[in-house]
């Protein structure tokens, strides 16, 4: 016999020590008990051995098979206990790390002002309404007294929906992007028992030739308080006392005369310019937002028209209201001192991260 099985043993362990890899291992194991297998040697050379030694050596070479095996699937699940740890530390997840931060954005400063506004008004007890952006005639002009052939169309450029949609349609019911949140008022009054005491900030549109003040699409608040003894007194004050809370304390208010065919009286009302603190003038130049007249035209208002009360089912001579529409664009213009609300559309993010 070249070699004894307890040189065998020695060899085998020594190798397996040096292991690392199951590849390794599978190579070691076809050493010793694949095809090849040292032992199958060592049984090669017993046939000239006498019957007990060959019993001994019988006996002890399967032991020693028996040890191989058992010692290759001991260091088999070693090896992988050891692949698994390396590759969970690996993999480990650490929720501690650090990257670098990623902005979340933030509120426009259009959104910003219209939350203000109900803020203020829902502080002064109105309840914020909706309406549709795409409106229908009835609703956006009929209603409000403005019919067909009345001049006071015209003073709303009008995006009308394509053709082939109203001509199909008839007077009254063609569509329209809505002009002005103004048509939420009829709604309001067709579906509701009274008081009411509205807010409705939306988006409305208009084909304008675009300027410091002026925006093809842009967001106005209206209001509407219809109820028993309702007075222009109340109009004003509670426009009075909005303005100056969302302004400064200082903020004067001016109620010009107007002309709108929903109300009656009507009147506009301008606060004084925030931007040139009403003076008209920046570095001696006309202030771009009043036009250097120091004040600002913000909304129209008026005691709601008699016709519109009849035609929504309120009886005219019992209940009175009051509305008022304000552009929430010149507002923010106004509050945070941009110079043209045209800046709040063009997307310019050094510009909104500033509120
Ligand atoms: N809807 C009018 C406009 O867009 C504003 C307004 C609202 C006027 C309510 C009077 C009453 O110009």
């Amino acid at each position: 016999m070249s070699l004894s099985l307890s040189d065998l043993k020695n060899n085998f362990n020594s190798k397996l020590q040096n292991l690392q890899t199951e590849t390794q291992l599978k190579d070691l194991q076809e050493e010793y008990l694949g095809k090849k297998w040292l032992l199958k040697g060592i049984l090669a050379g017993i046939k000239d051995l006498s019957n007990q030694e060959k019993k001994t050596i019988g006996v002890e070479s399967n032991t020693l098979k028996e040890y191989i095996l058992q010692e290759l699937q001991k260091k088999s699940a070693e090896i992988q206990a050891t692949r698994i740890q390396k590759q969970i530390e690996s993999e480990t997840l650490d929720v501690t790390a650090q990257f670098p931060s990623r902005s979340l954005g933030h509120k426009h400063p259009i959104s910003i002002t219209t939350e203000l506004l109900e803020d203020i008004f829902i502080s002064l007890g109105f309840r914020v309404e909706d309406g549709p952006q795409i409106e229908t005639e009835k609703f956006n002009f009929d209603m409000l007294n403005i019919p067909d052939n009345h001049p006071a169309r015209d003073v709303w450029d009008t995006f009308w929906i394509s053709d082939d949609i109203n001509s199909q349609r008839k007077p009254g019911d063609k569509y329209l992007l809505r002009t002005h949140t103004s048509p939420v008022q009829v709604r309001t009054m067709l579906r509701e028992e009274l008081p009411i005491k509205i807010i409705v900030p939306g988006r409305v549109f208009r084909y304008e030739q675009e300027d410091a003040r002026h925006t093809c699409n842009f967001y106005q608040l209206e209001g509407l308080v219809v109820g028993e003894g309702v007075t222009f007194w109340d109009l004003k004050w509670t426009l009075d006392t909005a303005m100056k809370s969302l302004l400064w304390d200082q903020t004067k208010t001016r109620f010009r005369p107007s002309i709108f065919p929903f109300t009656e009286p009507s009147a506009e009302v301008d606060v004084s310019c925030q931007i040139c603190n009403g003076t008209g003038k920046i570095a001696e130049k006309n202030c771009s937002m009043c036009s250097g007249t120091g004040w600002v035209e913000l909304l129209g208002s008026g005691m709601v028209h008699p016709f519109v009360l009849e035609w929504c089912g309120i009886d005219p001579e019992k209940y009175s209201g009051f509305a008022f529409g304000m552009g929430i664009d010149r507002i923010a213009a106004q509050r945070f001192g941009v110079s043209s609300s045209r800046a709040f559309y063009q997307s310019k993010l050094k510009l909104n991260e500033q509120f």
